[in-house]
């Protein structure tokens, strides 16, 4: 049966997709919740007592206010994440839980994408003018933005970097170590960069973003490590071309929400000497909103979409193609960039995300 076929009412299904939406208000209430234990530091303060604890222990511990902590408490027993002794008011979380909800947590920390929840939130009434006048959104509405950023691609580009994702192009690790020259578009807070001029020293780095804030933190961080080989520059990368000035490019998760993202990656492509090595990292779920259906965090990347990715392009006054563009998408603009060789990946370790190595 099509879905536009009219059919009885069915008050069971009435009730059951009811009981539905009452579970999703209550996982988004967790998932704001979740936020706020992540930037309280809440979870690494149950992490590390093996023992259950009072709420004013907790809270002692964690140097905050008791009643507040205490029902912080009660939305994460209800939600199944904190467990509860009644007997004693303690409360306990099982290192399984923290395993992926504190900082270096072996599957990831997921409470970092909380974050985007609660950011939601905080942009509700700019968000909803872009609905009413199709108008978009500068970056300086998300002042959190970077920040939020740099701890989500902490976990997806820097903790595999040297591991799984530059041996993606197994010639860069030994041409990195002769060196190279190396820019990484739309770099954001610049780790990236910062961990691959630590690693190597022999080779020269360059980032470039659109955001003022985001570049003096960068060059905060490089000039705190005495990194001499890593630059940041403040530029809009829309009608980028410095022809044949680098010999491998990166974007982390940079190029969707741009302005002109075609115009961006034959910019790109260009930049590159011969025998130069392009990698991108993007979203990996499909154009196609019916394959997307178990794709991970897909709910809330549509969300992400709606609420940032998309009206920050059109803020520019670009195309707005979202955070869902697809793979397909990005494949067939490398295509249309002029790319000899395009190679796709997905990684272990980030089922997210989409690798692209492209060639001249
Ligand atoms: C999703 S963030 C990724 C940041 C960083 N690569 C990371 O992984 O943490 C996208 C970045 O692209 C930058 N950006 C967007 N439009 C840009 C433009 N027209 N020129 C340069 N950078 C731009 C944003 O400021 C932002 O830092």
């Amino acid at each position: 049966m099509s879905v536009e076929e009219k059919t009885e009412f069915d008050t069971s299904r009435a009730e059951a997709f009811a009981g539905r939406v009452a579970d999703l208000l209550d996982a988004g209430a967790a998932a704001a919740m979740m936020s706020l234990g992540h930037r309280l530091g809440l979870f690494e303060t149950l992490a590390h007592r093996s023992a259950p604890a009072d709420s004013a222990t907790i809270a002692a511990n964690a140097g905050l206010a008791e009643r507040y902590v205490r029902e912080w408490l009660g939305a994460m027993v209800i939600a199944g994440i904190v467990e509860y002794v009644p007997e004693t008011a303690r409360y306990r979380l099982p290192p399984e839980h923290a395993a992926c909800l504190t900082e270096g947590a072996p599957l990831g920390n997921l409470a970092v994408y909380a974050q985007h929840v609660a950011l939601f939130g905080k942009v509700e009434d700019q968000t909803i003018r872009n609905f009413e006048t199709g108008g978009g959104t500068g970056y300086d509405d998300y002042p959190c933005f970077h920040k939020v950023m740099a701890e989500d691609s902490g976990q997806t580009v820097i903790a595999g970097l040297f591991d799984h994702i530059l041996p993606l192009a197994p010639e860069l690790a030994g041409r990195l170590a002769a060196g190279i020259d190396v820019m990484d578009a739309g770099c954001g807070r610049g780790a990236a960069l910062i961990a691959m001029a630590r690693r190597y020293p022999g080779s020269r780095f360059v980032g470039y973003d659109l955001c003022a804030d985001a570049i003096e933190f960068a060059l905060a961080q490089a000039h705190e490590e005495g990194l001499q080989n890593v630059s940041f520059e403040t530029r809009d990368l829309t009608g980028y071309a410095e022809p044949g000035r680098w010999d491998f490019v990166t974007s982390f998760d940079a190029v969707h929400d741009q302005k002109d993202p075609l115009g961006l990656l034959k910019g790109l492509r260009k930049s590159l000497k011969p025998g130069g090595v392009y990698l991108m990292q993007d979203i990996g779920a499909s154009a196609n909103l019916e394959e997307n259906r178990n794709f991970p965090f897909a709910t809330l990347l549509y969300a992400v979409s709606a609420v940032h990715c998309t009206p920050v392009s059109i803020g520019q006054g670009g195309e707005g193609l979202g955070t869902m563009w697809g793979w397909e998408t990005a494949e067939r603009f490398l295509h249309q960039a002029g790319f000899g060789s395009i190679e796709r990946h997905v990684l272990p370790h980030d089922p997210m995300n989409v690798w692209f190595v492209a060639r001249v």
